[in-house]
């Protein structure tokens, strides 16, 4: 495939002084931690500031949060859904599932137990999970988590090319570990033949979106400049003006992997550049199963931040329902593919923008 692409300064957001310190602000947990004798009422807030730092689909942020006097609940925003790329909401989920790890690694920090109901409402789909502050618990099974707390502002979804050095047996197990005691699996692909066999679905799966115009158009809006908040910001005037979203040159830059100036990977690019293909599967596909892939997700880049390590993303076999088997078969994995990550070391790029709170908290 051919990765001419006019000479486009594709650089990181066009935001303003000011925007960029608002930005730093949000990333800076530090000043923010409840006090010693913090009521319950601050630090379910510090929590859901933790939340929104989680990643999610096209930066789609598609969460709401409701405090109670004695917990909060996680609600799905279906007004943020991606009909097209997503139709059963299943990344919408995952998303908010991930959202849902951070309060647990916050409530971890402060060392608050809760018990968290998923999915507790069958006659309301959109309330996704209770989080119940219970003072009586003594232990919680989440001590461990604590410390991820400072990898929350160090994760970062990073598209450009990773060093081509392997990485160690010792941090993969840990990625591994990672996602297995959220109930999730995580198959990795090491070899240049196993990497290489993967790059070539993700790149078929990829024409086969981008030849469809819904999910052109799905994709532009949440490239849209005018988009301050949310979206594929770090995208935005530059590119507009300069590439063509009838190509598909433009989703593999966006969404896949950009080799620096707005040229995305190409052929054997995208296996040298990511030393590490690695595929969260969870044992079903239902909304629980979203949840927990979610939470998986997120300790797994978590840990990952925590080691140093860069990831993003490479979901089209997944999103693209004829490529999934071949990429569980690839994967060597009966499950359900949730997630393809590429991880491997880059040097990283500057953070997404994100809602403000009190836009997310009713
Ligand atoms: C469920 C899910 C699916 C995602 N899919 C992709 C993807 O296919 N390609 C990609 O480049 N990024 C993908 N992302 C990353 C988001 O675009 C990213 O999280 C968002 O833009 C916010 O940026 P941040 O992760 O740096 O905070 C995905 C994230 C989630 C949670």
């Amino acid at each position: 495939m051919s990765t001419a692409v006019p000479d486009s300064p594709l650089i990181n957001a066009v935001t303003t002084a000011s925007d960029a310190s608002a930005l730093d602000d949000l990333w800076n947990l530090d000043d923010e931690m409840p006090r010693n004798n913090a009521g319950t009422g601050e630090i379910l807030h510090f929590a859901v500031r933790c939340a929104i730092l989680a990643p999610s689909s096209h930066n789609s942020q598609p969460w709401q949060f409701k405090i109670l006097n004695d917990g909060l609940l996680l609600i799905k925003d279906r007004s943020r859904s991606l009909p097209v790329v997503d139709p059963y909401d299943r990344e919408l989920i995952i998303s908010c599932g991930a959202a849902l790890f951070n309060i647990r690694v916050a409530l971890a920090h402060v060392g608050i137990s809760a018990r968290f109901d998923v999915l507790p409402d069958p006659l309301d789909e959109d309330l996704l999970v209770r989080v119940t502050v219970d003072h009586a618990m003594s232990v919680s099974h989440d001590d461990l988590i604590a410390p991820l707390l400072s990898a929350i502002p160090k994760r970062v979804t990073n598209r450009s090319r990773f060093s081509a050095d392997a990485l160690s047996t010792e941090v993969i197990s840990k990625l591994q570990h990672a996602a297995k005691t959220e109930w999730a699996k995580l198959s990795v692909a090491i070899s240049v033949g196993e990497r290489e066999a993967i790059a070539a679905l993700v790149a078929a799966a990829d024409l086969t979106q981008f030849s469809d115009e819904r999910f052109r158009h799905e994709l532009a809006s949440w490239l849209h400049p005018s988009r301050s908040h949310d979206g594929l910001a770090a995208f935005s005037n530059e590119l507009e003006k300069t590439l063509d979203f009838a190509t598909p040159l433009v989703a593999l830059v966006v969404r896949t992997f950009d080799v620096g100036n707005g040229r995305a990977a190409h052929d054997k690019a995208l296996p040298e550049g990511s030393p590490l293909l690695a595929c969260i599967s969870t044992a079903t596909d239902d909304a629980s199963a979203w949840l927990m892939a979610g939470q998986a997700l997120q300790r797994v880049l978590l840990t990952a931040a925590q080691e140093g390590l860069a990831v993003s993303y490479l979901n089209q076999p997944i999103e693209v329902e004829t490529a999934r088997s071949a990429l569980a078969a690839l994967m060597d994995t009966e499950r359900f593919p949730q997630l393809l990550l590429r991880v491997g070391r880059g040097i990283a790029p500057a953070h997404s923008p994100r809602r403000k709170l009190a836009d997310v908290i009713s």
